[in-house]
């Protein structure tokens, strides 16, 4: 089957009728035709590629994974700005699957890259360049004089969407920006889930074998936790976050929304603790129904669950004196801050 065939089935049956009625064949079909597509593009090569431990990544690193065993390279880039334990979870779930992780420590290089900057898209900017660099450095570690290397990225379709409409600069979006990822960084990049959106791109997680955890699991931004945090990302405020984050997925869980996070705000209000004044830091809590981030609304989530977790926010967040939740509509509001 041709890839215009293809792409045909794709819009057909992923796009257009939605997350329930997938036809199971149709993806069976598409994993097929994806895995002889990379299988074809590599050729004798050798292929690397980053995972996150989101369902994108996740269905990349399987794909390729599939297509070209261990030919393929899989590398988790820890950049100090996932969530707590990310590095570990990720890892050992897919150890269990039998897909090897190597870990990079790269925390120290994205620390740097992100000093100082407080704009959102130069933060943004910042991100994709350390990541990229990064990246480089692995390719280079792996080149020898006759490997052809490629970068098995995923891209998503709303990714290419969002950067295009400039809404946000996506990290994992570059040769729709006129960025050829050859000259500037060194390698060829193959984009194997770049025409769908996350109810498809979780269709084939189910199928390929990904766990629930895994193929359902909420999404997370490329720059991570440096997309929920207004002004300066620095080690201390990115832990602020990341424990507010944690009690956030722990609360909301349950009320199967598209996505909830936690954002730390740039200035601080006046609280009170132990019957004295303290100028604390604010966290927002945002949670989206949605289909597929393109548009979203607040869930309306019962108000006794908001205050436990304002309650459990102060309590567990050093620092942390108010809590609010966002009732704004995207749009105008995005589902980050950042
Ligand atoms: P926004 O904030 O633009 O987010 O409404 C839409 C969806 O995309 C996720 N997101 C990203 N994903 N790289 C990604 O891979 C990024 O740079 C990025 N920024 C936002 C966000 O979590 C939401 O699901």
């Amino acid at each position: 089957m041709g890839y215009d065939d293809f792409s045909n089935i794709k819009e057909k049956d992923f796009l257009a009728s939605g997350k329930s009625d997938i036809d199971r064949g149709a993806v069976r079909n598409y994993i097929v035709d994806k895995t002889n597509e990379i299988r074809y593009a590599v050729g004798e090569g050798y292929a690397i590629n980053a995972l996150s431990g989101g369902v994108d990544s996740s269905v990349v690193t399987m794909l390729g994974h599939r297509a070209l065993g261990d030919r393929l390279r899989t590398y988790f880039i820890d950049d100090g700005l996932m969530r707590e334990n990310e590095a570990n979870y990720v890892s050992s779930l897919f150890y269990q699957i039998g897909v090897p992780i190597e870990v990079v420590d790269s925390k120290e290089r994205f620390f740097s890259a992100l000093r100082g900057i407080e704009d959102p898209e130069d933060k943004r900017n910042a991100f994709t360049d350390c990541f990229y660099k990064t990246f480089g450095d692995i390719v280079r570690n792996n080149a020898g004089p006759e490997r052809k290397l490629f970068l098995l990225q995923g891209t998503n379709y709303t990714d290419v969407e969002e950067t295009l409409a400039k809404v946000k600069r996506q990290h994992n979006v570059l040769a729709q920006l006129g960025i050829d990822p050859l000259k500037t960084y060194g390698y060829d990049v193959i984009e194997p889930i770049i025409d769908l959106r996350k109810p498809a791109v979780r269709a084939v997680a189910r199928e390929i074998g990904l766990p629930k955890e895994v193929s359902e699991r909420i999404p997370f931004p490329g720059p991570g936790l440096a997309a929920r945090i207004i002004g300066e990302v620095t080690p201390g405020r990115v832990e602020t976050v990341r424990k507010a984050t944690k009690v956030v997925e722990q609360e909301l869980y349950d009320l199967g929304a598209f996505q909830y996070l936690a954002i730390l705000h740039k200035d601080n209000v006046t609280g009170m603790r132990d019957g004295k004044r303290d100028f604390g830091q604010q966290i927002e809590v945002r949670c989206w129904d949605s289909k597929d981030a393109v548009t979203g609304a607040p869930t309306k989530v019962p108000f006794e669950k908001l205050t436990t977790i304002a309650d459990r926010i102060t309590r567990e967040v050093p620092g942390v004196v108010s809590v609010t939740y966002n009732i704004t509509k995207k749009p105008p509001s995005t589902i980050e801050a950042v």
